[in-house]
């Protein structure tokens, strides 16, 4: 078997991977954040759950990943090995700068995302124990942090708006 029979499998897995990386991306940011925050404290809950329960951030990391080590397959199968000659074309160029773009929006998720998940985690589990006097300040946390995480989730499907458009043009650039 040759390196570049992997390739039907590293596009199988980079395509799934992806819509589900995006896809999940743009619900969130679009859907999901701005019903939370309609909702207030139950909307704060809601997201609670979805991350301990369902483990939407375990899934979340592993579409990423998975993305980005089948992307980077991908590449070295059509640069034939990194070759400087295909990124200095149209094709190899614009492949390189999705790479570079995607690597910053996986990175927002890991430094600013994920952070501000483990925050709401932690005020949650506080009110829910009662917290008394500090509850009023603990909800406003609640919500700034919430709108921090929706404003993140904004920029980071942004981010990967490009990066689909540059991936599906490319060929033909
Ligand atoms: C480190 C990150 C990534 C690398 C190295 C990478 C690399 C690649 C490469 C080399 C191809 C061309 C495959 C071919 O022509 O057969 C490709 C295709 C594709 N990539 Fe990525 N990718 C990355 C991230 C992403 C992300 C984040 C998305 C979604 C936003 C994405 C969506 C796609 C799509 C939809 C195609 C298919 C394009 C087509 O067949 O016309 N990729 N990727």
């Amino acid at each position: 078997m040759q390196y570049s029979d992997l390739m039907p499998y590293y596009r199988l897995v980079h395509l799934v991977a992806a819509t589900f990386w995006v896809g999940a991306n743009f619900f969130m940011a679009c859907f999901l954040y701005p019903a939370a925050k309609a909702a207030g404290e139950r909307g704060s809950g809601f997201l609670g759950i979805i991350a301990r329960i369902n483990g939407l951030p375990f899934w979340m990391n592993v579409s990423a990943a998975l993305t980005v080590l089948s992307g980077v397959g991908l590449l070295s199968v059509l640069s034939s090995g990194f070759e400087g000659r295909f990124f200095a074309a149209p094709y190899g160029a614009s492949l390189l700068v999705a790479t570079a773009l995607t690597l910053v929006a996986y990175f927002h998720g890991f430094l600013v995302l994920r952070p501000c998940g483990m925050k709401m985690g932690a005020l949650g589990g506080q009110l829910a124990a009662g917290a008394g006097d500090a509850a009023e300040g603990l909800r406003k946390q609640m919500r700034e942090t919430l709108d921090r995480m929706s404003s993140a989730s904004r920029q980071e499907a942004f981010i990967l708006l490009i990066v689909l458009i540059l991936m599906v043009m490319a060929k033909f650039l």
